[in-house]
């Protein structure tokens, strides 16, 4: 790496594709003026009430230039929380878990109107500090007491009867992109990082797990400052010590089991669904190994524990990448460990969005498109296969294609750098598009600068440079790619506008360099299925040695592929009749399966997709599987009937988005 001046020209220079103070139009709070720089979380667990509630406690980033004035504004994201005081202390440390120490003195605040999908403000004011005070080593800390509600997005309280064990309820979060707003009051961007320590209550005999350490081998602990007598004051305690923006936060809490998968790796799950969890994701080691190898950054001296947490099934993505806590779905649990590949992209996120974040949500395909690419070296470094790292690429390819025709091809969410002014929730922007086209830019400038060896060693300068730094955005991402391939005359031709702010598909593929054996087999076998070439047919068996993603590819080439348009409902009878997808145990499958009957108008796939759509609520399956069921003309009365009989089992962003695709909002 070069000197100085190649720092501050990455940092400190703006462009079209990004700039050290771009505004981040996702966040209201003062994050670029009045930062915060440490979190002390104390919260409280209430099943009856379904509300978590106490008190977040900042230190505030004041500089002795910044001391001075009055009226200095502190402003934090809120939405549907309930607000009940804000005091202020000077001090050196964080306080005591003892809150009665010191209650500190009252501060002036203000919550403004709601501003749609990004809440509400949270106006602070507060009080002068001289510059002695700070240089001196003391710091403003300003305390919230606050509580959650029931139109908290972030959360969703599970009943017993959503759980494995039907025993006990559950409660868990998810924050990315902008609904830690909604668990906590907070700088929600994921420019602000911070450590943080919490204390979390709960009665007995639920275990709490967060993403920092401390959830390995604790048990709950009467705490300084709590009741003694009072079983429903146990607490944990944790700590992040690496500095994670808001989107990072977790918590999860209900009857949960563990066992370990390597010394410092291991599955927590409800104790019936624990050992499937630890069978399915018993090679999590070597992975996150391989990312260490690959990144150059070691795994544990960064993070320490990697654990995976297996959700109940109403958990609406694949996998979130939580520090040192990955939640996952259930739907992974296909019992050969075919779809462990999700844990593979979460334990790349380790590097690529935990510990480099993208600056604002308009660079998300830093986080997703790095992320991918990642995921594909590891499978291709654990397996020994480049072949299987190209077929899970051209599994994402068409998935890709299916959201950029989905959008349209000249729709703004299609390009790389969408425009996310105006109150835009990045929810609604979500899709395979940074993933995926992200990841199409990566190999196309893996090809330009001479090829894999050449790009694993940038790819592991980038993660010393821009992990030191905690965040990139676009523009710092180009100049670091022409710099550190300077004298390689093609890098410095990319035609950055093209692939960042075009839209639509990408302008180049990485198609042709791709290792096409594994993906050439299922081609063959869709074009013998469309043509009726029996002696193919037959000559390929059950498929029972087929990779899951060989069968992923055959299963999109019959969806999506021209010629397979006109498949009849005989020819996917006899389709079954010779693999039996319908009793498939994989959900990939299952899920590409349905869509393919419903899309037939195969009225006998019915019952199956009423079963799939109440047994999860993973949006990757629900959306478009009631979306498809809706514009068919056998189910669009059941997809509306479905959904209204069930909406309360869907996680919240979700029940919220089928509503949307089924028309009900
Ligand atoms: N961070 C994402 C999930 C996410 C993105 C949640 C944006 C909320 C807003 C996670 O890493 C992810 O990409 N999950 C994928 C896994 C897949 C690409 C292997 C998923 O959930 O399907
Ligand atoms: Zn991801």
């Amino acid at each position: 790496m070069t000197s100085l001046t190649f720092d501050a020209a990455i940092f400190d220079s703006a462009s079209a594709f990004g700039a050290p103070d771009e505004v981040d139009h996702s966040t209201l709070s003062s994050s670029a003026t009045v930062p915060v720089n440490y979190g002390k979380y104390d919260l409280k667990i209430d099943f009856d009430k379904q509300q978590i509630y106490g008190s977040v406690e900042y230190r505030v980033g004041l500089t002795p230039s910044s001391t001075m004035t009055d009226n200095t504004e502190l402003v934090l994201d809120s939405h549907h929380l309930d607000i009940t005081g804000v005091t202020y202390y000077i001090k050196a440390h964080a306080s005591n878990w003892d809150n009665s120490i010191d209650p500190g003195a009252a501060c002036e605040w203000t919550l403004d109107a709601a501003h749609g999908a990004l809440g509400n403000a949270l106006r602070i004011t507060l009080p002068p500090v001289s510059a002695a005070t700070i240089d001196g080593g003391q710091a403003m800390w300003v305390k919230i007491m606050y509580s959650t509600t029931s139109q908290s997005g972030a959360l969703q309280w599970l009943p017993p009867e959503q759980t494995a064990g039907k025993q006990y309820p559950f409660c868990f979060t998810q924050c990315q992109a902008i609904h830690a707003r909604s668990l906590l009051p907070c700088q929600d961007t994921p420019r602000i990082k911070v450590p943080y320590s919490a204390r979390v209550r709960v009665a007995e005999p639920f275990t709490v797990l967060m993403s920092a350490s401390g959830n390995y081998k604790q048990t709950p602990a009467m705490l300084p400052g709590l009741q003694p007598n009072d079983p429903s004051e146990r607490g944990y305690v944790f700590e992040q010590q690496q500095p994670i923006p808001s989107y990072l936060i977790c918590i999860a809490c209900g009857d949960l089991a563990f066992l370990p998968t390597s010394d410092y790796t291991g599955v927590f799950a409800e104790p019936s669904v624990v050992e499937a969890a630890a069978f399915e994701f018993s090679e999590t080691e070597p992975m996150v190994a391989a990312g260490s190898l690959i990144t150059g950054c070691d795994y544990k001296a960064t993070w320490g524990r990697y654990d995976v947490l297996c959700m109940p099934p109403s958990f609406p993505y694949g996998g979130m990448e939580n520090p040192c806590l990955t939640f996952v779905t259930p739907t992974l649990l296909a019992g050969d460990k075919s779809l462990a590949t999700v844990v593979i992209h979460e334990i790349s996120h380790s590097w690529t969005g935990n510990l480099i974040s993208n600056q604002t949500w308009r660079h998300f395909w830093l986080n997703e498109g790095w992320t991918m690419f990642l995921q594909r070296k590891i499978i291709r470094q654990l397996y020994n296969s480049k072949a299987e790292a190209d077929l899970d690429a051209v599994v994402g390819l068409t998935a890709l294609k299916q959201s950029v025709d989905g959008y349209g091809d000249d729709h703004d969410f299609t390009r790389l750098l969408p425009n996310l002014a105006g109150g835009i929730d990045p929810d609604d922007a979500f899709s395979s598009i940074p993933y995926e086209k992200g990841c199409s830019l990566l190999f196309h400038l893996e090809q330009t600068c001479g090829g894999h060896d050449a790009f694993a060693q940038f790819f592991k300068a980038y993660v010393a440079t821009f992990g030191a730094k905690r965040h990139v955005n676009s523009h710092q991402f180009k100049l670091f790619y022409e710099d550190h391939f300077k004298d390689v005359p093609a890098c410095q031709n990319v035609d950055w506008q093209v692939w960042l702010l075009g839209t639509g598909m990408p302008p180049a593929h990485p198609e042709d360099q791709f290792d096409r054996s594994l993906v050439n087999a299922a081609m063959e076998l869709k074009r013998a299925w469309v043509l009726n070439d029996q002696a193919i047919i037959s000559a390929s068996g059950d498929l029972k040695d087929w990779k899951t993603g060989q069968l992923l590819v055959f299963l999109n080439a019959l969806l999506q592929d021209e010629d397979a348009k006109e498949i009849k409902d005989d020819t996917l009878r006899a389709m079954n009749d010779q693999y039996n997808f319908i009793a498939s145990g994989n959900a990939e499958i299952r899920f590409r399966w349905q869509k393919l009957c419903i899309r037939a108008e195969m009225e006998e796939i019915i019952p199956h997709v009423v079963i799939f759509l109440k047994e999860q609520g993973r949006m990757k399956f629900t959306r478009p599987l009631y979306k498809n069921l809706f514009g068919s003309v056998m189910g669009k009365a059941t997809a509306i009937q479905t959904f209204v009989e069930n909406k309360d089992i869907y996680h919240p962003i979700c029940a919220k988005m089928v509503a949307r695709d089924l028309e009900l909002d």
